[in-house]
């Protein structure tokens, strides 16, 4: 595989958000406006990012098709902030300017590394993986369960492109760098995943995660990308990504 194969997946998949079922009108009732209010406000904001200094990582690769395809994976994050946002927008909720895990989250990957960087991103895509099905879990929306459907099938995609990518440099550690990166990147996951948890468990609990499920579908999902990272596991093709989330 070749990131020229994932520039022309994120060119090819531009307009995936178009069949979405809009009803132009509210479909949320109080309470479930209530439940998911503050963890959609923060998603929306976290999926909206200019991307500038990713792309300037990018560069580090040597590669412009990596460099394009990054820029291919930072709009279809973006297609994900717009998506929720005009459904925010039907649900009369409020977008918001900042939030300290956003701040942090943006902070942290703002180092010269785009290894580091590129694992922080992928736990980020782990996060929603797990998040966007307890959301569809958790609403009766037809138009919110449809994006988050949407969403869970790019973010796959997007786990894929990410572990391509940090497997490159796995590869070049010696075993011990190695041991390091694994071990390093399973304390990261293990602190992220209580962050989350205490962050968005209203919305997670609604859609059927207790703390055990939660941390176990996370961590589940860690060590699928983790068999792919380190050569385990296969790493699928752009066209043959499961598409059933
Ligand atoms: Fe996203
Ligand atoms: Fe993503």
């Amino acid at each position: 595989m070749t990131f020229k194969e994932w520039h022309q997946y994120f060119q090819s998949n531009r307009d995936h958000f178009d069949y979405i079922p809009w009803s132009g009108e509210p479909e949320l009732d109080g309470f479930e406006e209530k439940l998911i209010t503050r963890s959609i406000q923060q998603f929306q904001k976290g999926e909206n990012s200019d991307g500038k200094h990713l792309m300037q990582l990018s560069e580090k690769m040597n590669d412009d098709y990596y460099t394009l395809s990054i820029k291919g994976l930072i709009q279809e994050e973006q297609n994900h902030a717009a998506a929720l946002g005009q459904f925010m927008a039907q649900e009369k909720i409020d977008t918001i300017g900042n939030h300290w895990l956003d701040t942090i989250f943006k902070r942290i990957i703002k180092t010269p590394s785009l290894e580091f960087t590129i694992m922080v991103l992928l736990a980020a895509e782990l996060v929603a993986t797990v998040y966007y099905k307890a959301l569809r879990q958790a609403t009766y929306s037809r138009t919110l369960k449809a994006i988050c459907r949407q969403i869970l099938v790019d973010e796959q995609m997007h786990i894929q492109f990410q572990t391509s990518a940090l497997q490159l440099f796995y590869l070049k550690h010696n075993s011990f760098g190695r041991f390091l990166f694994r071990n390093f990147y399973l304390a990261f996951m293990l602190l992220t995943s209580y962050v989350i948890w205490f962050q968005y468990s209203n919305v997670l609990k609604k859609g059927g995660y207790s703390f055990t499920k939660c941390m176990y579908a996370l961590l589940k999902e860690f060590a699928k990308a983790m068999r792919m990272i380190i050569g385990k596991a296969p790493i699928a093709q752009p066209q043959n990504v499961n598409q059933t989330c």
